[in-house]
């Protein structure tokens, strides 16, 4: 049964897979009411009803997270019957360098369509309906290479340090409103996104891993989240030296993506 304290009503996009599918496995339970996004209907309905097995009332639906006008309309529907109490913006998408190749122009753009502005497009109407109750909390689902860019995935750790950056000027804005904004600062996580990885992967988690702690996190109310700690202090410690010591010292956390995600 969800502890009174805890959120009734749970929003989680990408919660086809990866870590958004284990974060709403790890929410779901009696009491608790879980709306799931994401766009494979299959794999969606899969996860959702993984979650009704487990108690929790389920709202699959499937949306595009770059469909602002979609989005905007169902989150309004179903917070008029359903106050929303956490919302975890978790869609993201990944590429990188290549063996060969750059990351390219459009690739960039496709990544902050979802990294960034689908972010944006799912915070904004869920505000609507948060700030006037003056209760809610916001999780967005970042990565450490918004804390520390990667060599190897630019645009990528452009697009989640653009997003963390629009989730810290949040948290002050909505102090007033008594809204809080939690940052979330996974590092890697064993999933689709890092199946053409070829590197090292340091102090990997698995999904569930990586769900517990977030999950204990926002449930503590902490507002800056960022694992594996080892990583977090490395970065910590680099980000005090010259960016040419940085790169040295970092030669062998290099990596490159076989056969790299393209958008549509
Ligand atoms: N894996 C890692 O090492 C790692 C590290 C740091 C941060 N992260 C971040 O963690 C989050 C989850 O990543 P993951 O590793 O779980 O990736 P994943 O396994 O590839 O899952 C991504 C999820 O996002 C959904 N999605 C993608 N594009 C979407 C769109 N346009 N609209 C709606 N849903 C969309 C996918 O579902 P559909 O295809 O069904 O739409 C899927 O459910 C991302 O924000 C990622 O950047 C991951």
């Amino acid at each position: 049964m969800a502890n009174p304290k805890s959120p009734k009503t749970v929003v989680i996009t990408g919660a086809s897979a990866g870590l958004g599918a284990a974060l709403a496995q790890a929410y779901a339970e009696p009491g608790r009411t879980l709306a799931l996004f994401a766009r494979d209907p299959v794999r969606l309905e899969t996860i959702a009803q993984s979650c009704r097995d487990r108690g929790a009332t389920v709202e699959a639906a499937r949306i595009d997270v770059t469909d602002a006008p979609a989005l905007a309309a169902w989150i309004k529907a179903f917070d008029a019957k359903t106050p929303i109490d956490l919302v975890i913006a978790n869609a993201g998408v990944y590429t990188g360098h290549g063996p060969q190749t750059m990351e390219t122009a459009s690739d960039i753009v496709w990544m902050s369509r979802i990294n960034l502005e689908g972010v944006a497009n799912l915070v904004q109407p869920v505000l609507e309906g948060m700030r006037p109750r003056k209760r809610g909390h916001i999780a967005i689902i970042g990565s450490l290479a918004a804390l520390q860019p990667l060599a190897d995935a630019p645009g990528y750790s452009a697009t989640k340090a653009g997003v963390m950056a629009y989730g810290e000027a949040l948290q002050e804005y909505l102090i007033p409103d008594k809204i809080t904004v939690t940052l979330v600062y996974p590092g890697h996580i064993q999933t689709a996104q890092v199946a053409g990885h070829v590197g090292a992967l340091p102090h990997i988690k698995t999904p569930e891993e990586a769900a517990a702690i977030i999950k204990r996190g926002l449930d503590a109310g902490k507002t800056f989240i960022a694992f594996p700690w080892q990583l977090l202090w490395l970065i910590r410690a680099g980000r005090t030296l010259h960016w040419r010591v940085r790169a040295l010292a970092g030669k062998d956390f290099r990596f490159h993506i076989q056969n790299p995600p393209k958008g549509p």
